[in-house]
């Protein structure tokens, strides 16, 4: 159906559709804020041309945490609300008490549990990792507040199957304490942003990011809630591009039905528009 999108920047934004569909989503703005014709096209979120899809459709996807996981129950939600037109197979975390283990228990999904050794190199967890995930078989894992940093060949393996939500407006703020180094910079924007995973830490490819605009008053805490609830959105939506056939990476560019993305495609939370 198609939802109430207010500003689209676009020349043909009259024109533009989405599959956003549900209140969270009626309330956003879309943004196509760099006026590239790739960015139109972004803009209108209708179902994939046949000849656009490349492989067949994700069905598979394993989530990998290492906390709360608030953006893995947004793509468990999305999921039983069947909006992520995949299947979560199983999470992984690397830490045990991470609470995310519980919440994928609770919706009756593999919760599995992958401790660092102590002295052990990176590339012994990511291999014991690659073997814990194997019989799974995913087609597209999901780094949803996954803290531990991969290794180049673990990366390869799942090159162009591999997203990550990272709550900064990449290419701004790769790494830690996004929130506090954005205050300091007094930014006038902070956001999240989805992106393939590449061996650079927090920089492949952005897909889809979420912005806003930084309030007098903000603190560290009160962006990351604000961060959160926009990340909640970007990244089931993500997902569900990849697991419909509608995005890859290709040749290190992002492709979402068939066309390059020049720039990510950009929601701003509401009343943010610009
Ligand atoms: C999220 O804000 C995510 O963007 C961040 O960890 C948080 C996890 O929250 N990831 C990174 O910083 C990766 N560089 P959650 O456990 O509630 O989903």
């Amino acid at each position: 159906m198609a939802a109430s999108l207010g500003a689209i920047h676009a020349a043909t934004a009259a024109k533009a559709t989405t599959e956003l569909r549900s209140n969270e989503d009626k309330s956003r703005i879309l943004n196509a804020h760099h006026e590239t014709r790739s960015l139109i096209i972004a803009a209108n979120l209708e179902p994939p041309v046949a000849s656009h899809v490349m492989t067949g459709p994700a069905t598979r996807i394993a989530v990998l945490i290492s906390g709360e996981g608030s953006n893995l129950q947004a793509l468990i939600d999305a999921a039983q609300a069947e909006r992520l037109g995949a299947d979560i197979v199983a999470v992984v975390s690397n830490r045990s008490a991470a609470r995310g283990l519980e919440r994928a228990r609770a919706a009756g999904i593999a919760a599995l549990h992958l401790a660092a050794v102590r002295g052990q190199e990176r590339s012994e967890y990511d291999a014991a990792l690659a073997a814990l995930l194997a019989p799974l078989d995913p087609q597209l894992l999901v780094l949803a507040g996954f803290m531990r940093i991969l290794g180049p060949r673990f990366i390869k393996q799942f090159a162009g199957r591999m997203l990550n939500i990272h709550p900064s407006l990449l290419p701004k703020y790769p790494g830690l304490d996004t929130h506090r180094r954005v205050l300091e910079a007094q930014d006038e924007w902070h956001g999240a942003t989805v992106h393939f995973v590449t061996e650079e830490l927090d920089a492949g490819p952005a897909i889809l990011q979420y912005r806003l605009r930084v309030r007098p008053g903000d603190t560290p805490e009160s962006l990351a809630r604000r961060v959160h609830v926009g990340e909640h959105i970007i990244l089931p939506h993500a997902a569900s591009w990849f697991a419909a056939g509608r995005l890859r990476l290709v040749e290190g560019s992002v492709m979402l039905d068939g066309r390059a993305l020049l720039a990510p495609v950009s929601i701003d939370e509401e009343g943010d528009s610009t």
